[in-house]
This record gives structure tokens, C-alpha cells and sequence, in this order.
């Protein structure tokens, strides 16, 4: 793996910090403990990864343009005997070579280094889990709280937001986090290649009688197969009513006859997400009733599409699909009144109470970064639909049926590319994949020998 990517991305936060006045301290991730002795699984911090590539907890970087040496990373040390147990450690002689940093320390020194490698600068800008421990004495955070409360600049602004004490890190990197790269969008793109078997996968094995489990385990199965890929989030596999849950994380319960299924699940590939909702028929056959609302769910996604373009803003987008969703409510007399009493009462809320989208890239929901689409920022368009089942203003036949669509979209000059674009969701396709073979879908059948 090359490190220059995340030199690069350094030296320009360097720059930014220069103009700011400030230093910078992120720190890795921790190991949190599941129990006894046993963790749960470690994921590295998304902007410590973006800036290092370096994948071990209980480490700190500190960049600081005032001084010679400005990129310093404290580490764990090496340790035969907890390397024989939790694996293998860079340790501190080699981590200036391999991650071209200015120096190393291990990690017990942070406290004593800190003062003076933050000389020079007037501010302090910081990412820190909270619950880091920096050694028995302090959590990182309350450390870094107490140095900046007793430190000179106590208040300052940046842009238009006013800060006290400190720069928020996330402002600051945002503005490169949301910009994707090539190499960036090289895993998007992978992310969503594998996704895309898993969703297909799915709609080929459902039927009346599959566990929602199954299908987890299915999907999830195909991204562990890849390289350097895993799931994004906690996958939601929910058959009928339990698409309403809009967390439904339970997964356990059997898929029913004349029901429809939705899952929002997507894979990530070297740390990039895709976030990919479809809602399909579990015999593999809409009836029409859920094709009504499918298709108003559908049109919402369509013409909100058409704002995702650079320069709009992003909350536009949102309004767009409240506007079709609201229109399919009223046409089907759910709703009453017109469209615009509807968006002034939020009444529809009940039936789409989340937004329609968000960043995505490290994160499944990535950090902010302004208000309007710009070229290389990488969005979801996810609007839903969800008919109580106790609802007596829905009309029988619909109640109990939620739907959501989630494609994932890059801005480009003028507009978008449907990243997702293969991922089967016009009607018919969905049929057409529902019939498929899902032994085309599943690499690991293939005999390896
Ligand atoms: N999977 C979470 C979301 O769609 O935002
Ligand atoms: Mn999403
Ligand atoms: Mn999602």
C-alpha cells in the first residue's frame, strides 16, 4: 500500500492550518472491550485513516506549520508478547519511513510532547473520541479541553462559524473529505460492484419461508469474500411491517407470502461506503397495490434526481421529493388539502419522516460540508414511503407497506453518475431479478481447487 495519498492530503491540511493559525491533533480510534477479553471489531477512525492510511488504535497525529518537524505521529511500541496475542505493530522505529512522517513517538509521550509541539501556533484544532484514554491519569479529551481552556486565543472565528478555545477539525477537513479522488472513487466504485451481487443475490433467494437472517448472512457473505471489504453499517434485512422500523436491525424474522421485503445494505471496500436501499416482493411478483406505491416512490426519487446538480442547494432536493410523495398521498386520499397546505402543516411526515439524503464516502452518513452540491461530492437520493399498519386513514390495501429506493450518485460538472445505476429498480427489472439464479450471484461456490 502507498502512503503518498495520505502525505499528500497532510500537506494540504498543513497549508490550511497555516492560514488558520492552528495545530491540529487527531487521534486513531480505540479498542472498545466487548468483554473479559474479547473486543469488538476494531474499525480505524475515518479522518485519521484519511490522513495516515495507518490502521492501529491508540495513536495520535499532530500537525502543526509553525515548526520544522510538522507531522508527528505517537504510536504503540513494539511488544513481542501482546503481538504474539492481538497481531502485529509498526512500533515507533518504523513509522517515520513507512508513513513518511517527521518523527515518532510512542504513545506514553504525548502528554510530555504536546506543549512544545504545539508551539507557535495560536489555536488548536482537534478530533478526538471521547472516551480515548490517554493513560490512566485522562481521557485524550478532557486533556486537550484542559490545555485549550488555559491556552491565549479563548475565542476566534472561522469562516462564519464562531468557535471558542479551538477549530473544529471537522471544518476544516471537510472541505477535503467531501471532495472525492480518483483513488477514492476507485473504492466507491468497488463498493458498489459488490453491492450490487449482494442486493442481486438477495432478490434471487427471497421467498415466502427465507429467514430475514438468511438473507443477512447471504449478503454479508459476498462482501467478506471481496478483499479489503466488509459491511457499511449494521444491514437492515426487513420483511413487511418491519420495513417500517426504519432501523430494523433485528433481522430474525421469516419473509411472508404477498409481502414485500426491504433491505438497506451496502458493502464498504477499503474503508469507501455504498448505501444501497431496494424494497421488492418476496414471491417476486408486485401486487397492485405496492406497485402504487413503489412507482410514487419511484417518480420522488426521479425528480429529485434533478436537483442533484453542483451549485443547488441540498436541502432543495429533500423538498422536491416531499412535493412527489405528498402529491401520491393526496392522490391516493391519504392525505387531504393540496400539496403546498401539506408541506406547510409537515402532516405527511408521519408517512416520510427522514430526510432524502446525505454524504456519503468514509462514512455511510459522511461529514458535512456546506450547504450545496459541488462537483466531486458524493450523495444518497433515498426517498420512502411508510403506511402505518393502524393507520385508518390509509385505505386497507396499502397499510403495513414501507418502501424506500437508495441510489448513491457523484456530482459532476453539470449533474450526476448513478453510481448504483446496475442495481435492478425499475419494476420489471426487479421482477426479472427476483427470478434469477442466485448461484451466479455467490462467488465462494466456485470450487477453488
Ligand atoms: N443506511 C442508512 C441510511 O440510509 O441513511
Ligand atoms: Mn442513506
Ligand atoms: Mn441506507
Amino acid at each position: 500500500m502507498s502512503f503518498e495519498i495520505h502525505k499528500k492530503r497532510r500537506e494540504k491540511l498543513l497549508e490550511i492550518l497555516e492560514k488558520c493559525e492552528a495545530v491540529a491533533i487527531i487521534a486513531s480510534a480505540f479498542e472498545v472491550k466487548r468483554n473479559h477479553d474479547v473486543d469488538y471489531p476494531f474499525r480505524q477512525d475515518s479522518s485519521f485513516h484519511y490522513l495516515t492510511g495507518f490502521d492501529e488504535p491508540d495513536s495520535i497525529l499532530v500537525l502543526n506549520p509553525f515548526e520544522q518537524k510538522r507531522e508527528t505521529l505517537f504510536l504503540r511500541e513494539r511488544d513481542p508478547k501482546m503481538e504474539l496475542w492481538t497481531g502485529r505493530r509498526l512500533g515507533v522505529d518504523k513509522a517515520c519511513e513507512k508513513l513518511s512522517m517527521d518523527q515518532s513517538f510512542k504513545i506514553e509521550l504525548f502528554e510530555e510532547k504536546l506543549s512544545t509541539l504545539t508551539s507557535g501556533a495560536s489555536k488548536w484544532s482537534y478530533d478526538l473520541a471521547s472516551d480515548f484514554t490517554l493513560s490512566s491519569k485522562h481521557k485524550l479529551c478532557d486533556f486537550i479541553q484542559s490545555k485549550i481552556n488555559t491556552s491565549r486565543n479563548r475565542s476566534m472565528k472561522l469562516g462564519s462559524v464562531a468557535v471558542s478555545g479551538s477549530l473544529e477539525i471537522k471544518e476544516l477537513l471537510s472541505g477535503m473529505r467531501a471532495f472525492k479522488d480518483d483513488s477514492e472513487l476507485a473504492s466507491l466504485q468497488q463498493a458498489q460492484v459488490v453491492t450490487n451481487m449482494a442486493h442481486r443475490a438477495a432478490m434471487a433467494y427471497s421467498a415466502p419461508g427465507v429467514g430475514e437472517h438468511q438473507l443477512l448472512a447471504l449478503m454479508e457473505s459476498v462482501y467478506h469474500f471481496h478483499q479489503d471489504c466488509g459491511t457499511a453499517y449494521n444491514s437492515i434485512v426487513a420483511g413487511g411491517e418491519n420495513a417500517l422500523i426504519l432501523h430494523y436491525v433485528d433481522n430474525n424474522c421469516q419473509l411472508s407470502e404477498g409481502d414485500l421485503l426491504l433491505i438497506d445494505s451496502g458493502a464498504e471496500s477499503s474503508y469507501y461506503a455504498a448505501d444501497i436501499t431496494r424494497t421488492f416482493p418476496v414471491n417476486g411478483v408486485f401486487t397492485p397495490a405496492q406497485k402504487r406505491i413503489y412507482e410514487i416512490v419511484l417518480e420522488a426519487q426521479k425528480k429529485s434526481c434533478e436537483h442533484i446538480r453542483p451549485g443547488l442547494l441540498r436541502a432543495d432536493f429533500h423538498t422536491v421529493a416531499c412535493e412527489v410523495l405528498v402529491q401520491g398521498l393526496i392522490d391516493l386520499k391519504i392525505l387531504k388539502g393540496s400539496v403546498s397546505e401539506n408541506m406547510d402543516t409537515g402532516e405527511f411526515k408521519k408517512y416520510y419522516p427522514h430526510g432524502t439524503g446525505h454524504l456519503l464516502g468514509l462514512d455511510v452518513h459522511d461529514i458535512v460540508h456546506g450547504l450545496h452540491f459541488e462537483k466531486g461530492m458524493v450523495t444518497t437520493n433515498e426517498p420512502g414511503l411508510y403506511l402505518p399498519a393502524d393507520d385508518e386513514n390509509v385505505p386497507a390495501e396499502f397499510r403495513g407497506i414501507g418502501i424506500r429506493i437508495e441510489d448513491n450518485y457523484i456530482l459532476t460538472d453539470d449533474g450526476h453518475e448513478n453510481l448504483s445505476v446496475s442495481i435492478p429498480k425499475e419494476i420489471e427489472e426487479v421482477e426479472n431479478a427476483c427470478r434469477d439464479d442466485f448461484r451466479k450471484f455467490l462467488p465462494y461456490i466456485t470450487d477453488p481447487r
